[in-house]
């Protein structure tokens, strides 16, 4: 068993006493860094080169003057060419602080709440405080506090119901399908558009670092589709190929697909009102759009069908993934609206009605998924009732952009819908998850 008296043992070792490559290793004429980048000088003030150098050095407690350093340094890169550990202290002595990974104006200076901008902002971004979006940190908490894994929801009653021969209706078996086969892949779509698109152009860490929790929302989801297509033992090709392969999934997923083709053009910048409402439309088309309206009708299905008692444990995986996605939709609406406020020249009346339009398009392609899934009358719904409560969230959506209403008097014929996606914790589930993942935390060698 390992104890940390054996990894004291062992720090202690002589270098000498290390294990030797099997095979000697011919010498390397010029290290990897120099030649990536030859024009890099050394910068006699700094603190790096005094900090760095000395890692191998006999004492440590004696720091070089800068000009001691650079000898160092160009020492070090003599030995390089012979010895892999005086490569390693070469590059490491060469090491630039101020270089980050993002081009910044502010070098690496403080940061204060007023540099902070939601887009087009050159103050540093590995600084999260001090905090400008508050919002934007508490979402990324309470995401934190809905943690949750579908391997941990029991799919043992929805095994035996979907191979019984009588255990649901074809409209019932149709609606599983379809749901599975639009979501199994929308939300690779979602994750793909934010870390590949939407991240690099949000430029506060309060927001990044709520992308980043919903990015792995994401692959949560996209992992609870998984598990249950394998649960049930589906067609994996044929639930994964309805995004391109069946017409009322295929649409929604192109016009999502539309909206991400220019910003995840690695080339794509803002900084013009043109691109600024280029991020404005990609913002819109996933979080209002997407996550906002397409995810309802098979979400309204799938929740309607565990109220029912049938395949409870994947209206279960359902309910939790809606909880996660009405956070990411809130998240998204804040997002946009802050963008607005503090960009109030890109929400010009021609783009507001672009705005309108996009949220009818979408509505239009829900109801079309909507009549496509339920050709008849199913789990005390249908298609004419779906379509009012799409009107009802299409209202929804743009009265949160500031928008006018499309749909006057639509009314939710689903309240108990709204009860779902509350975010109080009505159930013990996540009290007592909460508990085991902190617990969980607590690692023992054991
Ligand atoms: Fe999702
Ligand atoms: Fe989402």
């Amino acid at each position: 068993m390992l104890s940390w008296d054996d990894y004291h043992k062992e720090d202690t070792t002589p270098a000498a006493a290390a294990p030797q490559p099997a095979t000697a290793q011919p010498p390397v004429q010029k290290p990897a860094h120099v030649e990536a980048q030859p024009g890099r000088p050394v910068q006699p003030t700094e603190p790096p080169v005094t900090q760095a150098a000395p890692m191998h050095a006999e004492s440590p407690e004696a720091a070089p003057s800068p000009a001691a350093s650079v000898a160092q340094a160009t020492t070090a890169n003599a030995q390089a060419a012979i010895d892999p550990l005086a490569r390693a202290a070469a590059a490491v002595a060469e090491i630039d602080v101020a270089r980050g990974l993002e081009e910044l104006e502010m070098g690496a200076a403080r940061v204060s709440v007023d540099e902070k901008a939601m887009i087009n902002c050159r103050a540093d971004l590995n600084q999260l405080v001090p905090f400008k979006y508050d919002w934007a940190w508490q979402k990324y908490l309470d995401g934190c506090a809905n943690h949750w894994m579908p391997q941990e929801i029991n799919m043992t009653a929805d095994v035996a119901t979907w191979k019984s021969a009588d255990g649901l209706s074809e409209d019932e078996r149709r609606i599983i399908m379809r749901s599975l086969g639009y979501f199994s892949t929308a939300d690779s779509l979602v994750a793909n558009n934010l870390v590949l698109a939407i991240y690099r152009l949000i430029t506060n860490p309060e927001c990044r670092q709520y992308l980043l929790r919903q990015a792995f929302e994401e692959a949560i989801h996209t992992h609870a589709y998984q598990y249950c297509i394998e649960s049930l033992g589906m067609d994996e090709g044929e639930v994964f190929n309805m995004y391109r392969e069946v017409p009322s999934v295929a649409a929604k997923a192109a016009w999502s697909l539309s909206h991400t083709h220019s910003l995840s053009d690695p080339t794509f910048n803002t900084g013009t009102p043109e691109t600024d409402q280029e991020l404005l439309r990609n913002l819109i088309g996933f979080y209002a759009v997407t996550e906002g309206i397409f995810f309802y009708c098979g979400f309204t299905q799938i929740l309607s069908m565990g109220r029912r008692n049938k395949m409870t444990g994947v209206a279960e995986q359902f309910q939790y993934i809606l909880r996660d996605e009405s956070m990411h939709l809130n998240f998204g609406i804040d997002v946009i609206n802050q963008i607005k406020l503090e960009n109030p020249q890109l929400w010009t009346d021609t783009f507001q009605q672009e705005v309108v339009q996009m949220i009818l398009e979408g509505t239009e392609l829900e109801v079309q998924y909507a009549r496509d899934t339920m050709p008849r009358g199913v789990l005390g719904m249908n298609a004419a009732i779906m379509e009012e409560y799409l009107h009802f969230i299409a209202n929804r959506r743009l009265s949160q952009l500031g928008l006018p209403e499309q749909f006057p008097g639509a009314q939710n014929p689903f309240p108990w819908m709204s009860e779902i996606m509350d975010l109080r914790k009505e159930k013990n589930f996540f009290e007592t998850r909460v508990i085991e993942y902190q617990t969980g935390g607590a690692l023992s060698w054991d």
